[in-house]
């Protein structure tokens, strides 16, 4: 069996970074997120059933789901939220499960940002890397990359779970306080023993 490593950690905290840094060493990444952008495009595979449930003005005008909308829509509305999320999230997964039978790196990376708010990837990942960095450092991250003001920054982080819990229940932690550089080396720190350990499941047979 292939090891596949569960990759985490709050928005900002560098786990789109740190996931590319994996894929320039040679492993395969399989990123939620991107699958998530694919099966809400037009005629993507969760779009008939958001189409039966969710009205016309959700989609786009070329029938893709209208994300920005939706955003705004499922922030103040809990019920739409669950409605989306029991229609997206066991698409993810079995996209997830498909993309990593089919994947051929020694290990596989998956990129879970909800990895502890959802409880379906405990199945098929085996071991937890969160990404942390602390929360000032989370916050101009993410107010550079976007237009989200330090209150929309803060609101999003108080729906994910907090630090501590993410941190305890994690196998292992690259802190991403530093510099880019510092997140490459950590990456490759890990790389080498995930090789490693990819190396004893197969020995092992499993
Ligand atoms: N160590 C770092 N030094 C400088 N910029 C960083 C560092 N880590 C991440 N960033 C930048 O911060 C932003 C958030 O990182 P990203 O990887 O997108 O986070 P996430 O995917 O966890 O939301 C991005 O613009 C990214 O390029
Ligand atoms: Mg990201």
């Amino acid at each position: 069996m292939r090891l596949v490593i569960g990759l985490t950690g709050g928005i900002g905290c560098g786990k789109s970074l740190a996931s590319q840094y994996f894929s320039e060493l040679g492993i395969c990444v399989i990123d939620t997120d991107v699958i998530a952008r694919t099966i809400t495009q037009p005629n993507g595979k969760a779009m008939a059933e958001i189409k039966t449930v969710f009205d016309i003005s959700y989609l786009t005008k070329d029938g893709a789901l209208d994300r920005e909308k939706m955003r705004r829509l499922i922030f103040s509305d809990k019920n739409a939220r669950l409605r989306l999320e029991k229609i997206l999230h066991p698409i993810i997964l079995s996209e997830t499960v498909q993309q990593v039978a089919c994947a051929h790196s020694p290990y596989v990376v998956v990129v879970i940002p909800l990895l502890f708010e959802t409880k379906d990837y405990d199945t098929i990942v085996h071991r937890i890397l969160v990404i942390d960095c602390d929360e000032q450092q989370q916050i101009s991250r993410v107010m550079a990359r976007s237009n989200l003001s330090e209150q929309q920054v803060k609101s999003i982080m108080a729906t994910q779970v907090s630090r501590k819990e993410r941190l305890q229940k994690a196998d292992d932690i690259i802190t991403n306080n530093q510099d880019a550089d510092y997140l490459k080396t950590e990456v490759a720190r890990l790389h080498s023993k995930y090789l490693s350990l990819s190396n004893q499941c197969s020995d092992a047979g499993v």
